[in-house]
C-alpha cells in the first residue's frame, strides 16, 4: 500500500502538479504476487561473452520473452548485462553504452541486473579495475533511473558460470517483484552449493523457520512470507506481546513460542521447541530488535546495554546453542536483521548503530563455521520501513527519511520479508556472509 503523499502524485492533477513543481514522483512498485509474471516485458540480454549466451538461453527456458538486440523503440521489462569477461576498464564501453541507448525504452518498475565477477578475487589491477568499476558503474545508475526501475548486481567467483544455481536464484529475486525495495545492491554468489527450487512458488517447502520478534511488524510479515513459501513456521515474541504473537502464529498456520531471546537459554528453548514439534529446524531469522535512542552524550548504561543484549548479545548466544546443536546440520541458514544504521550511522543511535554493525561482523565471522554442513548465515539491512516504529517519528523527519533514496518512499516491512525469504531457500546457498540492504538505495550517508 502505497502512501498518501505517493496515492496523489500518482494521477491527475496531483501528479501534473509535482511535475511542474518539480517535487519527487514516486509510483506504486511492482511487488510480488502470485502467478504475476517474472517480468513485465522483453528482456535484453546484453554482453557478449558465452556467458551472456548461457543467460539468454537460461531466460528462454523461464519462459521470457528475450532479446540479444533491442528492437526500436520497445518497451523492456529487463535489460540483464553480463559483464562476466572484462579484463580492462577499456572493455566496458561498448557493453554499457549499447545498454545505455536502450534505457529510454525502460518500463515502468522494470529491472537492470549486472553480472560480473568480484574485484577481490582479480588476477590483474587492470582487472580489478574494470570489475570494482562495475560497482561504482551499477550504483551510480541506480541513482539516475525513473519511475520505480531498479538496478543491481550480482557477482560471482571467479570459478563460477554465470548459470550456477545460486547466480540465477539471485537473478530470479532481482528481476522479479520480490526485490521492490532493493536498489544499487549487489548480491556475491561464492560456491556452486544452492538449488534452484522444484516448485518456485513454493521455495521453502517443508522448511521449519523460527522467526523471532514475529509479533508485529517486519517479524510478523517475515512469518507470513515464510509461510506462503512453504515454510512451518515458529513465531517468538516476549510473553508481553503474547496475544499478537497467537494471532500471528495461528494466521500462519504454524506455533507460537514465548520468549525473551535475551534469556541466557533462548537458543536452547528455541532448538527444543522446533525439533518437539515440527521434528526439524532449517531456518532461524533474527529479526526482534529495539531502539533506546539518546545522544551518546546523554546515554544512560541501561539504554546502551538493553539494545547491546537484545540486538546483537541475544543472537551471539543462540547462534553458539545453534552450531553445537546436531539438529541444525542440514544445510540450515540464519538470516539477520541488521539496520542501514549500522553502516551508514545514525544520529541519536550510537548505542542501536554498534547493535546492527554488531550484527554485520557476526554474519561474516560466522559463516566460516556454517560452510561445513552447507548451511548459510547473511544480514538484510533495512532502510526506512513503514512500520509502528516508524510512525511515531516526527511528521517533517519521516517525510524526509522517506523521500531521500532512490525510489522516493519509504519500504514496506513486506520487503524485507522478501529479501529474507530469498536468502533462506535453498536456492540462496552459495551466497554467505554477505549483507543485502532494503533501502531503496538511500542517498544519505555511505
Ligand atoms: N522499521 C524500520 O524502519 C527498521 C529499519 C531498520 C531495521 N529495522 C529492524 O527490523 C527489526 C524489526 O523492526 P520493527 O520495525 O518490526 O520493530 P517492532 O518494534 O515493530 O517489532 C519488534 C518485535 O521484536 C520483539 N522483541 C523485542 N525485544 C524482544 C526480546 N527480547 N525477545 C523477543 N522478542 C523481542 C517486540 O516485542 C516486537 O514484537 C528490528 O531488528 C529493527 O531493528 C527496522
Amino acid at each position: 500500500m502505497a502512501d498518501k503523499y505517493t496515492q496523489l502524485v500518482s494521477q491527475g492533477l496531483g501528479k501534473d502538479l509535482a511535475k511542474r513543481l518539480g517535487l519527487p514522483q514516486p509510483v506504486e512498485l511492482r511487488r510480488y504476487s502470485a502467478g504475476a509474471p517474472l517480468v513485465t516485458g522483453p528482456v535484453l540480454v546484453s554482453g557478449d561473452s558465452p556467458g551472456a549466451d548461457d543467460i539468454a538461453t537460461t531466460l528462454l527456458g523461464w519462459g521470457l520473452d528475450v532479446r540479444r538486440n533491442a528492437l526500436p523503440k520497445e518497451k523492456l521489462g529487463a535489460i540483464v548485462l553480463v559483464l562476466d569477461a572484462v579484463q580492462h576498464p577499456d572493455d566496458l564501453a561498448k557493453p554499457v553504452l549499447t545498454a545505455g541507448s536502450s534505457l529510454r525504452d525502460l518500463a515502468v518498475n522494470a529491472r537492470v541486473v549486472t553480472i560480473s565477477r568480484t574485484a577481490d578475487s582479480a588476477q590483474s589491477p587492470a582487472s580489478a579495475a574494470a570489475r570494482q568499476g562495475i560497482d561504482g558503474f551499477l550504483r551510480s545508475l541506480a541513482k539516475e533511473l525513473r519511475a520505480g526501475a531498479t538496478a543491481n548486481g550480482i557477482l560471482l567467483a571467479d570459478d563460477l558460470a554465470t548459470t550456477s544455481p545460486s547466480a540465477l536464484g539471485a537473478l530470479r529475486f532481482f528481476l522479479s517483484g520480490r526485490s521492490a525495495y532493493v536498489d544499487g545492491q549487489f548480491l556475491t554468489v561464492s560456491s556452486t552449493k544452492g538449488i534452484m527450487p522444484g516448485d518456485p512458488e513454493k521455495p521453502l517447502a517443508g522448511k521449519v523457520a523460527v522467526v523471532t520478534g514475529a509479533a508485529r511488524g517486519i517479524g510478523a510479515a517475515i512469518a507470513r512470507t515464510l509461510h506462503r513459501d512453504g515454510a512451518t513456521v515458529v513465531a517468538v515474541d516476549i510473553p508481553a506481546a503474547g496475544d499478537h504473537l497467537a494471532r500471528v502464529a495461528n494466521e500462519v498456520r504454524g506455533t507460537a513460542l514465548q520468549l525473551d531471546i535475551s534469556r541466557d537459554d533462548a537458543g536452547h528453548r528455541i532448538i527444543e521447541h522446533a525439533v518437539e514439534r515440527h521434528g526439524r529446524l532449517d531456518i532461524v531469522v533474527h529479526n526482534a530488535g529495539i531502539t533506546r535512542d539518546r545522544l551518546l552524550a546523554n546515554m544512560d548504561e541501561g539504554r546502551w546495554r538493553s539494545v547491546i543484549a537484545v540486538n546483537i548479545a541475544a543472537q551471539l548466544r543462540i547462534n553458539e546453542a545453534l552450531l553445537a546443536s546436531e539438529h541444525f546440520k542440514d544445510s540450515p541458514r540464519i538470516v539477520s536483521v541488521a539496520s542501514t544504521s549500522g553502516i551508514a550511522g545514525n544520529r541519536g543511535q550510537t548505542n542501536y548503530g554498534a547493535s546492527k554493525g554488531g550484527v554485520i561482523g557476526m554474519v561474516r565471522s560466522t559463516a566460516d563455521h556454517m560452510e561445513p554442513f552447507g548451511g548459510t548465515i547473511n544480514a538484510v539491512a533495512p532502510g526506512f520501513i513503514e512500520t509502528e516504529m516508524t510512525a511515531k517519528m516526527p511528521f517533517a523527519i519521516r517525510e524526509a527519511a522517506r523521500r531521500l533514496n532512490s525510489l522516493k518512499q519509504g519500504g514496506q516491512p513486506q520487503d524485507v520479508a522478501e529479501a529474507i525469504a530469498f536468502l533462506a531457500s535453498d536456492a540462496a546457498g552459495g551466497i554467505t556472509g554477505g549483507v543485502l540492504r532494503v533501502c531503496g538505495q538511500q542517498l544519505v550517508g555511505a
